[in-house]
């Protein structure tokens, strides 16, 4: 247990609520110990107790709750750049994150951005035109063949649009670590975590596990080929409020970071 510290610290507090706090300063210093300055790559994702990724409605939303949507926001406040799949830009209707006043001065505190950015990888183009037109544009990487090209073309500014062969994630992270955005917060889904995973390009996962199970067939939170090697992760910390465990867990060895 040594080597987990905050997991011989927090786990005998498991069944207290993860201290109240609006402003979400003790969850931030936890969040942000052990990340390099540098390039890092956070993964957030939610299961249910069966391994769902969403509910009957196909959506994640209806699988989360309070106690997840805190650690959804302070991994946000403290991101450069929010990366998913268009999948999931279309299943949960995503648009330019915004920080939300209460997380202001924890953000402040740490980025100089008032707000993450967003890219989406796509090899369809097939992306609602509410987001592209958004302020802040996305930033959004997809290939020469996409259907939906002309669309893309349409309504993203050229700086905000990579097109290439195929979408190569290592080159999409150094594009964005190139324009000052070195810390992404991958939100998934399932598709996308899988080939981040696949490529050794996570960092750290940050997995909320929900009470709850759904049956159904829904995707686990990573999905598709399997893994070759299969990617080993260690507990950083497991936290728990309102029956929810929320886990941190490392891809990098014991202790994150350099
Ligand atoms: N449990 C969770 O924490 C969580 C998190 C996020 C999403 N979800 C749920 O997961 C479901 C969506 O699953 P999903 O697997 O379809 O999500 P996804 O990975 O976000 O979307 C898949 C799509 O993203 C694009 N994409 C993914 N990887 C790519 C790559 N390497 N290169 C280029 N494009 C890539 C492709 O878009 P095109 O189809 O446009 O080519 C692909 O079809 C939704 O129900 C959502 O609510 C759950």
């Amino acid at each position: 247990m040594t080597a987990y510290p905050e997991l011989t610290m927090l786990l005998p507090d498991a069944g207290r609520g993860f201290g109240s706090d609006p402003a979400e300063t003790e969850l931030a210093d936890l969040v942000a110990r052990g990340r390099p300055g540098g390039r890092w790559v956070t993964a957030n994702m939610i299961t249910t107790l069966d391994g769902a990724a969403y509910g009957r409605d196909g959506r994640s939303g209806s699988i989360n709750g309070p106690a997840d949507l805190r650690v959804f926001s302070v991994l946000r406040a403290l991101a450069d750049v929010v990366l998913v799949g268009a999948g999931t830009a279309r299943a949960e209707g995503y648009r330019a994150p915004r920080t939300p006043e209460r997380l202001r001065a924890v953000r402040a505190s740490r980025t100089t951005t008032a707000a993450p950015a967003l890219a989406v990888v796509t090899r369809s183009g097939d992306l609602a035109p509410e987001l592209l037109a958004d302020s802040p544009h996305p930033w959004v990487f997809t290939t020469s063949g996409a259907a939906h090209l002309g669309h893309l073309r349409a309504h993203l500014p050229p700086e905000r649009l990579h097109v290439s062969d195929d979408v190569d994630l290592a080159a999409v992270l150094a594009v964005l670590a190139d324009a000052g955005l070195p810390h992404v917060l991958t939100e998934g889904g399932p598709s996308l975590l899988s080939d981040l995973v696949a490529r050794d390009l996570v960092d750290e996962l940050f997995l909320t596990t929900a009470p709850v199970l759904v049956g159904g067939d829904a995707a686990r939170p990573t999905t598709g080929a399997w893994f070759d090697p299969q990617a080993r992760a260690a507990p950083v910390h497991l936290l728990h409020a309102d029956g929810v465990l929320l886990g941190r867990w490392s891809l990098r060895g014991p202790r994150l970071g350099p």
